[in-house]
């Protein structure tokens, strides 16, 4: 193909960091995400576990560096009572999951199971209150629950149930897509309520402020961002949320293995619209917030499609190939390259249920090409972006067009510079040239997510199928790379 890609790099404006906590993951009551996913039970003798938590899990997740954990939920979260998940397990109350497949919830993973697995994980947990069913005092009496050192009835309480010192929870969601599944409500409507929400969130041992989120805009619902952030005083809100997924179509959202070039450039179309979404929505908080004080935090992202044949239908369990790998790169270039405003983003969901990095089977456990981009592209995390100008090719599908190319670029700590490249062409390779401005470097590496096609997946009988690769397709001349990349392929490059 023609070498007409360029990438040019601003190494001397990289001044914003790239915030680590837009890898942050989602774990939902939800089909078998924790109950047969993350929490196989203390008294499995099957399945390796450290308190009922899967330890081949912890170790894959560990390595992915997951900045922050978000839980319960979800449309669960609105439903959720957290006392019910207290205490002795035997003592602890079942519940009718409604949302997800109306099977029986009994709580035996509960507050202090999520956040002593998060402790495991090396995470920051991100807590989702019950707005939609729950009252004001349910949600204070949580936050001293997990949060105060001091004494009070439910610090009390936490001491009871085993555990001394507090968890020291920041990241607190006031609900959940308000608009929908958390209440139906109107945004004036949910904005007075978030306002008396948080107000009774106390900061109990004046850790320096809770870091609360408001529940955001389902895709393109602009006049939800402009209400929030009319109506609620900058002073009491952190994040302001967004949900987008990439799904073809709400009624047809197709299977997630078998599909065809015209479904991948749907769902490609629906991916790369997240740029859009976070230019516009950034634009209305600029109006608000000049100074870029609250952060956009696109708590649920991924794509969604069918379940898998002969699944329950409320389990949301779906495959995940190499289209998927193309969602996380160009999502993950999209956030760096906002990075000024996204300093927060939750995948949808961890494990065994939308795009998972993380499937399980009985004792099998199997890492999907999302796990592989996500750890391939970890080295961005918390490095200072370098801005980019790209010229991309187009990628066009019976007369539409996308661009081909999506990248991003960071300097860490240490002085390396990353660069993330996805070619999301589904039949052409793609030639890049990368200048460095002026930057010398002497060496150069790189790894590579790529596979024979499209529709591609790990599975229990092949689950390295797909895996990252040493990546030879790039040479250093002066001051500038040539990249050669084939279809549908992520490639991270190192220079130092
Ligand atoms: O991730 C699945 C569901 O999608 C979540 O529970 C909800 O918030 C969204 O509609």
């Amino acid at each position: 193909s023609i070498a007409q890609n360029s990438v040019v790099l601003q190494a001397d404006s990289a001044k914003i960091t790239i915030s680590r906590h837009i890898y942050g993951h989602f774990a939902e009551h939800l089909g078998r995400c924790i109950y047969d996913g993350f929490y196989v039970g203390e008294n499995n003798t099957k399945i390796p576990n450290t308190n009922g938590v899967r330890n081949d899990l912890v170790e894959a997740l560990r390595k992915l560096k997951i900045p922050n954990l978000r839980w319960p939920g979800g449309c669960f979260a609105d439903t959720y009572h957290w006392k019910d998940g207290i205490g002795p397990k035997d003592k602890r109350p079942s519940m009718v999951n409604t949302w997800w497949g109306g099977v029986t919830e009994n709580n035996s993973f509960g507050t202090h199971d999520f956040l002593n697995m998060c402790e495991l994980l090396g995470t920051e947990p991100y807590l989702a209150g019950n707005i939609g069913s729950g009252t004001v005092e349910e949600l204070r009496e949580w936050v001293q629950y997990v949060n105060f050192s001091g004494k009070s009835p439910m610090s009390d309480l936490r001491r009871e149930n085993g555990r001394d010192k507090p968890w020291k929870v920041k990241f607190w969601g006031v609900g959940n897509e308000a608009w929908g599944c958390g209440g139906n409500m109107k945004p004036e409507y949910y904005t007075d309520l978030y306002r008396k929400y948080a107000t009774f969130m106390v900061d109990w041992d004046n850790t320096g402020g809770l870091f609360r989120i408001a529940s955001g805009a389902n895709s393109a619902d602009y006049a939800w961002t402009e209400t929030l952030m009319k109506n609620i005083p900058i002073n009491m809100l952190s994040g302001v949320a967004l949900h987008h997924y990439s799904v073809i179509d709400w009624n047809k959202k197709g299977a997630s293995t078998g599909f065809d070039e015209k479904q991948y450039f749907t769902t490609m179309k629906r991916a790369t619209f997240m740029d859009t979404l976070v230019v516009k929505h950034s634009a209305i908080m600029d109006k608000y917030d000049p100074s870029k004080r609250v952060a956009l935090v696109v708590d649920e992202w991924g794509g969604w499609y069918d379940v898998e044949p002969g699944t329950n239908p409320g389990f949301l369990y779906q495959q995940n190939t190499m289209r998927d790998a193309m969602i996380a790169g160009v999502t993950l270039n999209i956030f760096h390259n906002h990075a000024d405003r996204v300093r927060m983003a939750n995948l949808a969901q961890a494990v065994n249920v939308l795009q998972s990095v993380i499937l399980t089977e009985g004792d099998k456990m199997l890492l999907t090409p999302t796990y592989h981009v996500m750890e391939m592209y970890n080295v961005h995390q918390d490095a200072k972006l370098i801005p980019i100008t790209l010229k991309s090719n187009d990628y066009v599908f019976e007369g539409e067009k996308l661009a081909a190319v999506s990248a991003s670029a960071s300097i860490d700590s240490l002085g390396r510079t990353h660069i993330s490249l996805v070619n999301i062409d589904a039949k052409k390779d793609q030639e890049i040239t990368i200048d460095l401005k002026g930057a010398k470097f002497s060496s150069l590496s790189g790894r590579i997510l790529s596979s024979a096609k499209l529709q591609d997946y790990n599975s229990f009988s092949n689950p390295d199928k797909i895996k990252p690769q040493a990546f030879k397709g790039a040479t250093l001349k002066g001051n500038s790379l040539q990249v050669k990349m084939p279809p549908f392929s992520v490639v991270v490059l190192e220079l130092k």
